[in-house]
């Protein structure tokens, strides 16, 4: 046999069959979730302008310097796969005029990005997103309502352990004060700061504080504390999402260094973790970006969301061993033998298809033997077998696969009778 030429492009992988009812579960969960909430579905193009990124993700973070997949089409254009969501949907928001809707413009989106990063357990260049934007709306309550949403969605998950960590970087009002002392104190301390960290400090200090670089943490933790730079109006928004929070009983630790890892924030960030260690611990993170769609040409506007990783909240939910939620429909098994019940049996998994009743065979190849053992190992709870006697008599035979119990029943009344024994109204 030849050899296989062709496998997936490193660090993309094939949702197979067997796979995908774990990503339906999350999906599923989720979409239930952000609907009954008010949130309408969008889908923007895979591929946008280049500038839409650097513009609102910024120069300095890993996702422009690093992981953008960047391409040039025949008419020489600059495309970017997205490697996130926020920034299209921005742009659709802009696009569509949908500041002239009722606001806040709620929606919810389900997409793959594009990161060239680095494959492990977790991390991968094609990964999907669950993730959830509230445009036009400046109040407290939209965040908590976010976070509120992402960790009801976790709960039915049944995911256990999850951890909320929240923070605020302040605004155009008063992140300057506080970069201004962040700066001074890594220039201070610059000689401990690790290589990448330094050019960092040069072009976006800001992103420091993400370091997993050793030598940069150990100076981390004095460093200045973006909440003790606040102005009056980013504390009070601030105390306001917290309250939402406390009146609910949601736990959350404030952790003074998450800043995350891309430009277009303001305000309050968070992020969602699970049990698993590491650096791709982050199930899903997000928060406020009331200066995005300003940056990319529309009216200042109000704006909030999430995005969590699918795969990771598998990977999570398979370590903790729960078990996904029976998603298989009831099916019928319908085998034949000989050559007049092929027909026959091929008309009725169509009229059964028809009556709406999940129905599978394998009409034209094997024994009737090797059908029935099919029908046990695809773990349906009834078969129909027509051999030449039922096609004679216009009946099929009905068998019981749990306890081998067979009883005869009119070919016309087949469909009716398993529409009720599977209780399809
Ligand atoms: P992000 O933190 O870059 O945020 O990505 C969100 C989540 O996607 C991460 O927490 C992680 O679970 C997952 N993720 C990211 N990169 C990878 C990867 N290479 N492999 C597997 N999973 C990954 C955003 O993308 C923002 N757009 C979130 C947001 C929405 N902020 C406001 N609105």
């Amino acid at each position: 046999m030849a050899k296989q030429q062709f496998q997936t492009v490193r660090g993309m992988y094939d949702i197979t069959p067997d796979r995908w009812p774990w990503f339906n579960f999350v999906m599923s969960t989720f979409e239930h979730a952000a609907v009954s909430a008010g949130f309408g579905r969008v889908e923007t193009p895979s591929l946008e302008d280049e500038g839409l990124f650097s513009r609102s993700i910024g120069e300095g973070t890993d996702v422009i310097d690093k992981e953008m997949y960047t391409l040039t089409d025949r008419g020489d254009k600059k495309l970017v796969l997205r490697p996130e969501g926020t920034a299209g949907i921005a742009r659709a928001y802009l696009e569509h005029g949908m500041g002239s809707l009722p606001q806040p413009v709620k929606m919810y989106y389900i997409e793959s990005m594009f990161r060239y990063d680095r494959p492990q357990e977790g991390r991968y260049r094609e990964h999907r997103q669950v993730g959830l934007e509230v445009i036009g709306d400046a109040s407290p309550s939209a965040d908590a309502q976010v976070i509120t949403l992402v960790n009801r969605v976790y709960r039915r998950l049944r995911l256990p352990n999850v951890t909320l960590q929240i923070n605020s970087i302040g605004d155009a009002a008063c992140r300057p004060k506080y970069r201004k002392a962040l700066v001074d104190y890594l220039t201070t301390n610059e000689k401990q700061l690790a290589e990448v960290d330094r050019a960092r400090l040069a072009k976006n200090p800001l992103r420091v504080l993400d370091s997993k670089e050793a030598s940069t943490q150990v100076i981390l933790s004095d460093v200045p504390q973006t909440l003790n730079y606040l102005c009056d109006a980013c504390q009070q928004h601030f105390a306001g999402v917290l309250e939402y929070l406390d009146d609910l009983g949601i736990a959350y630790e404030l952790n003074p260094l998450l800043v995350r890892g891309l430009d277009y924030y303001t305000r309050t960030v968070f992020e969602f973790y699970g049990e698993r260690e590491g650096a791709q611990a982050s199930l899903g993170g997000g928060g406020r970006y009331d200066g995005l769609l300003e940056q990319i040409g529309g009216q200042p506007t109000s704006a909030v969301g999430f995005a969590g990783g699918i795969e990771r909240v598998i990977l999570e939910l398979e370590a903790a061993g729960v078990a996904l939620p029976d998603g298989q429909p009831k099916r019928v098994y319908v085998a034949s033998l000989g050559e007049p019940a092929r027909l026959a049996a091929f008309r009725l998994i169509e009229s059964l298809l028809d009556g709406d009743v999940p129905a599978v065979g394998a009409v034209d190849r094997d024994g009737i033997g090797a059908q029935l053992a099919r029908a046990d190992k695809l773990g349906v709870p009834l078969a129909i077998i027509i051999g030449q006697k039922e096609v004679r008599e216009e009946t099929v035979l009905l068998r019981d696969m749990t306890n081998g119990a067979q009883e005869t029943l009119s070919l016309s009344d087949v469909v009716a009778e398993l529409r009720s024994r599977f209780n399809i109204v």
